[in-house]
C-alpha cells in the first residue's frame, strides 16, 4: 500500500496530456463481449478499472492482450460464466457485464456492483430496461440473475436520466429482435462513444447523444477497431489544477465541446482560457471571483468535477455555493479539505465555500475517486507537505498521475505506507 506525497506551493507550467475516457473504457470493454470476432480498442487509460475488466473478460473465457493502451479482445470462446462475487465488486461499471452478457448469451449472473460510495446508487432503471426487453431479473443474495428465452425490442422510458442505464439497455438491445426506443436517455459523450463502437461492430443505432435512441436489433456483431474519446473529466481536473496553481498549462488531447459548462464557469471566475481544436490553454489566474455551481446531467456541469472545483473556489474572493443534484452524499472530501484550512461547510446537498484561504499541507484520505482529485489539487496549492492515502480510489481513474504532474514541475511522489499506517487505515 502506498501514499501520495506532495510538496505544495510550486507554480506549475507546461503541457499535460489527457488519457482515454475512463467512463467510456468501462463500457467499451464489456461491449466487446457482444462480438463474434476480435475487437481492438485504442487509447485506453492505464487505470485499475481497465485491468479489473480485462481480468473479468479472461474469467469468462476471452483472450485479451493489453499493451500501450491498446486492447485486443477475442470474445469467440467466451461463455456465460456466473460472476456473483470477486472482481465484479471492485467497480460499479461491472454492471455493463449484465447488458453485454444478456445480449450475447441471453443470461448472466453478476454480483451487485461496487465503486465509489456517493450515497444511494440504485440500478432500478437498468433492470426496468432489461425486463422490458423480456428478461426475468431476480436479486439473489446480492447477485443479479438475468435470463431470457429471447430478447424482444421495446419502448423504454427512463424515469431517471441515467448514463449507466442508457448504455446497459443499448448493450442488450443491439442483439434483441426488432426495434427498441430508449426515451429520456442520457446524452453524455461516453454514450456516443459506445454507440460508435457498437455501430462499427454492425449494430443499428440512431440518436445516441440525444434523449431518444432508436435501435434495430441484429443477429450478429463482428470485430472492428475503435479509438476511445479523451477523458473529459481528467481534462477538466487538469483545467481546474491549471487555474489553481498554473502559470500557463496546456491541456492536450481534449474535445473542448465536451467541457463547455466548465469553460463557462472558469471564465466567470476570471480564469484566462484559450481554446484550440484539440487543446485548452489555461493562463495564470489572479483575483478569482466566487461563483455558484449546480451539477446537472450533460451538458450541464458534471458532478464528477464538483469535488475538484470546490477546492479551486477556496482561492476565490467571497462566498460560493456548490450544489450536487445528482448524488446526495458527494461531500466526503470536505472534512479532509477543512483539515487543510479550507473554510467550507455542508448544508444538505450544498457546500458553502468562503474564500480566499491559504491551504496548509496535512495527512488526508481519499474516500472516493473524485475526492482524490480534489485532494491532490489541494496538496499542490497548499504550503508544506500533504500526504494522501486511499490511493486505490485515485488509481481507478487517473492514469500515470505522478508522471503527468511531475511533467508540469510538481514535487510529487509515491511512498510505501509503514505497518503502523496500514493498521491505522484499517481501523479508521
Ligand atoms: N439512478 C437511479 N436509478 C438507476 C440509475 C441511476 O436512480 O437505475 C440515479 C443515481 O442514483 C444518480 C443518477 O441517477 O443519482 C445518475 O446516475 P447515473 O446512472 O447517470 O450514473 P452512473 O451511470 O452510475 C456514471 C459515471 C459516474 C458519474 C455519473 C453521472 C460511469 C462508470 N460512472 O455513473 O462517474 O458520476 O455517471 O454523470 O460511467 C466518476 O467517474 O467518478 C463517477 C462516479
Amino acid at each position: 500500500m502506498e501514499k501520495l506525497k506532495i510538496a505544495g506551493g510550486r507554480p506549475l507550467k507546461g503541457t499535460i496530456k489527457v488519457s482515454g475516457a475512463k467512463n467510456s473504457a468501462v463500457a467499451l470493454i464489456p461491449a466487446t463481449i457482444l462480438a463474434e470476432s476480435p475487437v481492438t480498442i485504442e487509447g485506453l487509460p492505464e487505470i485499475s478499472d481497465v485491468e479489473t475488466l480485462k481480468a473479468l473478460l479472461e474469467e469468462i473465457g476471452g483472450t485479451v492482450h493489453f499493451e500501450n493502451g491498446e486492447m485486443m479482445v477475442d470474445p469467440s470462446s467466451m461463455v456465460s460464466m456466473p460472476l456473483p462475487n470477486g472482481r465484479v465488486k471492485k467497480l460499479r461499471a461491472s454492471y455493463y457485464l449484465m447488458g453485454a452478457m444478456l445480449g450475447r448469451f441471453k443470461k448472466a449472473v453478476i454480483g451487485l456492483p461496487g465503486g465509489c460510495n456517493l450515497g444511494p446508487r440504485p440500478i432500478d432503471q437498468h433492470i426496468k430496461g432489461f425486463e422490458a426487453l423480456g428478461a426475468k431479473v431476480t436479486n439473489e443474495r446480492g447477485a443479479i440473475y438475468l435470463r431470457a428465452d429471447e430478447l424482444i425490442g421495446a419502448r423504454i422510458y427512463l424515469d431517471v436520466v441515467s448514463v449507466g442505464a442508457t448504455i446497459n439497455i443499448m448493450l442488450a438491445a443491439v442483439r434483441a429482435k426488432g426495434k427498441t426506443i430508449i426515451e429520456n436517455a442520457a446524452k453524455e459523450p461516453e454514450i456516443i462513444d459506445v454507440a460508435t463502437l457498437l455501430t462499427n461492430m454492425g449494430a443499428k443505432i440512431k440518436g445516441a447523444g440525444t434523449d431518444v435512441i432508436r435501435i434495430e436489433g441484429v443477429e450478429h456483431l463482428s470485430g472492428c477497431r475503435h479509438t476511445i474519446i479523451p477523458d473529459r473529466i481528467e481534462a477538466g481536473t487538469f483545467m481546474i489544477l491549471g487555474a489553481a496553481v498554473g502559470e500557463g498549462v496546456l491541456i492536450d488531447n481534449v474535445i473542448p465541446l465536451h467541457l463547455e459548462s466548465l469553460i463557462a464557469k472558469l471564465r466567470e471566475m476570471g480564469v484566462p482560457i484559450e481554446i484550440g481544436d484539440e487543446h485548452i490553454f489555461i493562463g495564470s489566474s489572479k483575483n478569482l471571483k466566487a461563483v455558484d455551481i449546480k451539477t446537472l446531467v450533460y451538458p450541464g456541469f458534471p458532478t464528477d468535477l464538483q469535488q475538484p472545483f470546490t477546492i479551486l473556489l477556496t482561492k476565490a474572493n467571497g462566498s460560493s455555493v456548490v450544489t450536487d443534484t445528482i448524488y446526495s452524499a458527494r461531500f466526503k472530501h470536505i472534512d479532509e479539505l477543512r483539515r487543510m484550512n479550507a473554510n467550507i461547510k455542508v448544508e444538505g446537498r450544498s457546500a458553502i465555500i468562503e474564500g480566499p484561504s491559504t491551504l496548509q499541507g496535512a495527512k488526508v484520505k481519499a474516500t472516493d475517486l473524485r475526492a482524490g482529485s480534489a485532494l491532490f489539487i489541494a496538496g499542490l496549492m497548499a504550503e508544506g507537505i500533504t500526504e494522501i492515502t486511499g490511493l486505490d480510489h485515485i488509481d481507478r481513474g487517473y492514469s500515470k498521475l505522478v508522471e503527468k504532474l511531475t511533467g508540469l514541475g510538481a514535487n510529487v511522489w509515491r511512498e510505501n505506507l509503514s505497518d503502523h499506517e496500514i493498521q491505522q487505515l484499517k481501523s479508521s
